[in-house]
């Protein structure tokens, strides 16, 4: 994949901070979506701020007002435009820059009802990322409407100045897009087809990090155990390091970071050197997250998932066999269209058997033109409430009982700061993505430590410092 070059990007960084010199101008930004779209937000803001913007939280206070969408579920398109109805009366008021970005500005449909029924000043996608300040310049001199989103997929962009949001953890998007078109999702549709950063930029962008402190990375892609794949079946990988499992290895020898994880790879592509670089690599995280989806393979062929529940049971076996204390998190969907009882109960059967650590669980959205929206079965809304409370059930059982095997453990944790919930705490994370919250003192913030875990409390572990 050819990289762009970005140069006039750049120089209409320069050209709004010398319009915007000497103004004192905020901005704020919300994130609406996955880590992604944080990552986005990122350098979204790195731009903002390049430009002469500093960060406020208070949207009141902004001259700049920044929206990075989300559109994975249906509620996020009722919250946008909740959200758009209510920056109208600053924008009257006090001329407030309107700037909406990311994955639901990829819909056509979503784009014209903002045109038609909203205020705004800049459109851009997830393909025009790069062009906000282009866009920005050219909607401040002409006080004109931008809207500038691609079809096609959008190159390969490096070099964007970037803000991150934290000081200790940091995320590194390793590929942008999607081949799998799963039969629920939106993602292939808004993000394009998957296309790899190369190697020696995605290195030397954790070396960068490492260099500044950061201790803990995870490196993100719809699909990150495709990495490289579709440039080595091209041919266009000129990189020896031309897999996932090349890739986490060359991590793992970076200086300063002491921990790895990565989201989201597809079990399809956990292939044995995948799984046999989570083994050998001491930082790499030993939880891995394995998306289910439905634990029954008559609904996981319609939903295009390419594995049965036989399948996916065995590959989580083989990684319990290679890999010594490997757990497992999932994300579940339930109310896919044509899903039965009998299908509910086998997904219930395989939370039953692996016992995941964590489950983020939905309900099936219906998201227009996905081929899962034009099926004729869909589940009726109280039956797909009905199963999301009874796997709740199942999970809120789950996590005590996996708790309990942490207490009287040692755990080697990263200290984050201080407990959001109780500031007598310090608060970190196991291995296993648990969190951990102890008494301490807050030098150790950005430290990793040894923990012994006292108690457990569903959300947390409590522990003390040996
Ligand atoms: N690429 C990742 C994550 C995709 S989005 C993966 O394949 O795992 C995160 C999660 O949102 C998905 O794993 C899926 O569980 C959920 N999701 C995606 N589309 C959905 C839809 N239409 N309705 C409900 N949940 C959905
Ligand atoms: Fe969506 Fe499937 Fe791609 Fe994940 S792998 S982003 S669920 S199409
Ligand atoms: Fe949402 Fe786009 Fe992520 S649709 S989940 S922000 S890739």
């Amino acid at each position: 994949m050819e990289k762009k070059d970005i140069q006039n990007e750049l120089e209409y960084l320069e050209k709004v901070r010398k319009i915007n010199e000497g103004k004192n101008l905020k901005y704020y930004i919300l994130t609406m979506g996955c880590q992604l779209n944080e990552n986005d937000s990122e350098k979204i803001s790195g731009m903002a701020q390049s430009m002469g913007y500093s960060q406020t939280d208070n949207i009141s206070a902004a001259d700049l007002v920044i929206y990075n969408t989300c559109c994975i579920r249906e509620n996020a398109e009722e919250r946008l435009f909740g959200k758009l109805g209510e920056v109208k009366k600053l924008k009257a008021a006090k001329g407030t820059i309107i700037a909406i970005g990311g994955c639901m500005m990829q819909e056509k449909h979503i784009v014209e009802k903002i045109k038609n029924s909203y205020k705004y000043d800049v459109i851009f996608g997830t393909h025009t990322l790069h062009k906000f300040p282009e866009d920005l310049y050219n909607a401040i001199i002409n006080n004109k409407k931008i809207t500038d989103i691609l079809d096609i997929d959008g190159e390969i962009i490096e070099g964007l100045p970037i803000k991150r949001d934290d000081n200790i953890r940091a995320s590194v998007t390793i590929m942008n897009g999607c081949n799998n078109f799963c039969t629920y999702c939106i993602v292939p549709y808004v993000r394009g087809r998957e296309r790899s950063r190369e190697p020696e930029d995605i290195l030397k962008e954790v070396q960068d990090i490492a260099k500044k402190g950061y201790k803990e990375i995870t490196l993100l892609g719809q699909n990150v155990n495709s990495y490289m794949r579709v440039e080595r079946e091209k041919g266009t990988c000129q990189s020896e390091i031309n897999s996932f499992a090349k890739l986490l290895r060359e991590v793992n020898k970076i200086e300063g970071i002491e921990k790895i994880r990565f989201t989201s790879p597809h079990p399809k592509d956990f292939t044995d050197d995948v799984i046999e670089a989570i083994r050998d690599c001491d930082k790499v995280s030993k939880l891995v997250h394995l998306p289910l989806q439905s634990g029954s393979t008559n609904i996981l062929k319609s939903m295009n998932r390419v594995y049965t529940k036989e399948q996916y049971l065995n590959l989580v076996d083989k990684m319990k066999k290679e890999i010594p204390n490997v757990k497992f998190s999932t994300d579940i969907i339930v109310g896919f269209p044509g899903e039965t009882e009998e299908d509910f109960e086998d997904t219930l059967d395989v939370v039953k058997k692996v016992e995941f650590e964590q489950i983020f669980m939905f309900i099936y959205s219906r998201r227009k033109g996905t081929p899962a929206d034009k099926m004729k079965n869909q589940v009726p809304e109280e039956i797909k409430h009905e199963r999301f409370d009874r796997l709740k059930e199942l999970y809120e059982a789950i996590i005590p009982k996996n708790n309990k095997e942490y207490i009287g453990t040692n755990q080697e944790i990263l200290v984050e700061g201080y407990s959001k919930t109780n500031n007598e705490y310090l608060t970190g994370r196991t291995d296993t993505n648990k969190v951990v919250i102890f008494k301490g003192n807050p030098d150790l913030i950005g430290k990793m430590i040894n923990i012994q875990v006292v108690s457990e409390h569903m959300w947390y572990l409590k522990g003390e410092i040996k």
